[in-house]
């Protein structure tokens, strides 16, 4: 019943009424000589879901950790709901407060229930009583799927279902937006549908999401805009069937080839010390 629970979720109402959620303009980002982030430019308008996808080191978690704040930028700006975020002097805890943010590792403190995992943050920063926070983290975890399992601890639990602990403690913040960086790519195969749906049905409810994965086919289902980064830059944007499909890009063609997800037959590949044959 996750579906009809999640209505409950979202947060569609930015807090400037019909803007972009998030807007990225010219961001540029180096570590030491490396330039990671070569002008960026990116709108997620309210209640969208923008799947980005892109090679090894092309920049995504960055561009999230520059969106999160998690990384100052070197060029450019970010708003976030109307807001720019990057100035000087900006409120870095409450910005923050607006941002959910799930990543590959869950972690969950070990030697806390998956309750008291959900509601610790909401506590401490949003000062919720134990009793309010209790409340609304059962409400979060039925949403999840686990309202049998608060009682347990992580190591009680499979990767599946501490990754949506993980997803029920970053909703419990009120996020306006929510940030998942290959949430799923440490899980066991039989183990990242159950993250997929948490994560579909969140969308449904109208979640404004930027969602890094290699998952073709929730971009394809869930995604609203995808994009392809390359070498710090989007190279290519659009509805994600048809960048997926026919993709106008030499390297998002290249990309898609690499991982198997063109859809052509495997008979027409073949493989060298590169892997894939271009
Ligand atoms: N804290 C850091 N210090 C130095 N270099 C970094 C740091 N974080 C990332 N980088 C470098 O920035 C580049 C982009 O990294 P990033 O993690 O954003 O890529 P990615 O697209 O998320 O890759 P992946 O698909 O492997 O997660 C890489 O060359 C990486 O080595
Ligand atoms: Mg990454």
């Amino acid at each position: 019943m996750i579906a009809s629970e999640a209505a409950t979720v979202g947060t569609t109402d930015s807090a400037n009424g019909a803007g972009p959620v998030v807007r990225v303009e010219g961001v540029r980002k180096s570590f030491g000589t490396n330039l990671v982030l070569d002008g960026v430019d990116l709108t997620v308008a309210a209640g969208d879901a923008l799947v980005i996808i892109g090679r090894s080191g092309s920049g995504k978690s960055t561009l999230l950790r520059c969106i999160n704040l998690l990384e100052p930028i070197d060029d450019g700006r970010i708003l976030l709901e109307g807001d720019e975020i990057t100035r000087k002097g900006v409120d870095v805890s409450r910005v923050r407060q607006r941002i959910g943010m799930v990543f590959q590792q869950f972690n969950l403190f070990p030697h806390l229930t998956a309750i008291d995992n959900v509601t610790l943050a909401a506590r401490k920063i949003r000062k919720l009583s134990r009793e309010q926070a209790e409340r609304r983290a059962r409400e979060l975890l039925k949403t999840v799927g686990l309202e049998e399992k608060a009682e347990q601890h992580p190591h009680q639990l499979s990767g599946g279902q501490q990754q949506r602990v993980a997803i029920a403690r970053a909703l419990m913040m009120e996020p306006h937006v929510m940030l998942f960086d290959e949430v799923t790519s440490a899980l066991d195969p039989e183990l990242v549908g159950e993250v997929l749906i948490v994560m579909r049905d969140l969308a449904r409810t109208g979640m404004t999401m930027l969602v890094v994965t290699h998952e073709m086919q929730f971009a394809r289902e869930v995604g609203d805009r995808l994009v392809f980064m390359d070498e710090g830059r989007i190279v290519e944007e659009g509805v994600p069937a048809d960048v997926l499909d026919n993709p106008s890009d030499e390297r998002t063609r290249r990309f898609l080839r690499r991982t198997l997800q063109l859809p052509e037959s495997l008979e027409e590949l073949t493989v060298n010390e590169e892997g894939v044959e271009e």
